[in-house]
């Protein structure tokens, strides 16, 4: 369980996020929504250990993650996957998947290509190259090679076209679903998201303001100014 224990995160004078506390089991698929500067950045950064809350603690399976600890983060089995495209451009996709499982088992990458069979075909080529959506899909490979329990994703869905969104969306939902993947989801495609999430978190102003089943918040259209 990822354990959120009263955090309040700050830059400098700016209050990011105050008093939030919300634990989320192993393997399951959850979306954070919220308006623009709500906190949504920050609060998966503080869950990977690369912003420092002020106060409150976050903890994996009892185990602290203190901040500057990314990298131990990512070892444990957390992956973060930040907005845009967090590719090595002048690399091929393979070098690219190659680079992002050196520390882990490089075996893994015959699942990868299961998963995403375009990164198969396009192995060979400059990942520059490749359109926003398939960038999208060799960013999700790069960090599934690391065989992390979690994945946490920061608007996966940003500048590719709606039919791209929900194939981006289906992968993930096989992700968790064939390799037991947590998933934490900021999204501003509030629909697709609730495609394939079973919980949604909405923050406002760095405030958790509710914490709902993904099937309640379709039927709640008053949330709905909120994101
Ligand atoms: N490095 C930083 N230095 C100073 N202020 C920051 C920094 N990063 C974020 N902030 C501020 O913290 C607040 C929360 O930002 P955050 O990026 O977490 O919001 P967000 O919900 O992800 O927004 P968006 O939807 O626009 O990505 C905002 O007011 C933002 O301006
Ligand atoms: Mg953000």
């Amino acid at each position: 369980m990822l354990a959120l224990s009263n955090i309040s995160a700050h830059y400098g004078a700016l209050t990011a996020l105050s008093d939030i506390s919300v634990s989320v089991e192993d393997g399951s698929k959850v979306a954070i929504f919220g308006h623009n500067g709500a906190g949504k950045t920050t609060l998966l950064r503080c869950i990977v250990g690369a912003h420092g809350p002020s106060t409150g603690t976050v903890t994996w399976n009892g185990e602290p993650i203190n901040a500057g600890s990314v990298a131990e983060t990512v070892r444990r089995g957390i992956a973060f996957v930040p907005q845009g495209h967090n590719v090595f451009p002048n690399l091929s996709v393979e070098q690219n998947l190659h680079i992002s499982g050196l520390l882990f088992d490089l075996s893994f990458l015959s699942e990868i290509y299961k998963l995403f069979p375009v990164l198969e075909e396009r192995k060979s080529q400059r990942a520059g190259s490749m359109s926003g959506g398939e960038q999208q899909m060799l960013a999700l490979g790069m960090a599934l090679m690391t065989q992390p329990k979690w994945l946490l994703l920061d608007e996966p869905s940003t500048g590719l076209a709606p039919v791209i969104v929900r194939n981006v969306m289906e992968r993930l939902r096989q992700v968790n679903e064939r390799l037991g993947t947590g998933l934490i989801i900021v999204e501003q495609n509030v629909p697709a998201t609730l495609k394939i999430v079973d919980r949604a978190l909405i923050v406002k102003s760095g405030r958790l303001i509710e914490d709902i089943p993904a099937a309640d918040l379709r039927e709640k259209p008053d949330l709905w100014e909120f994101f």
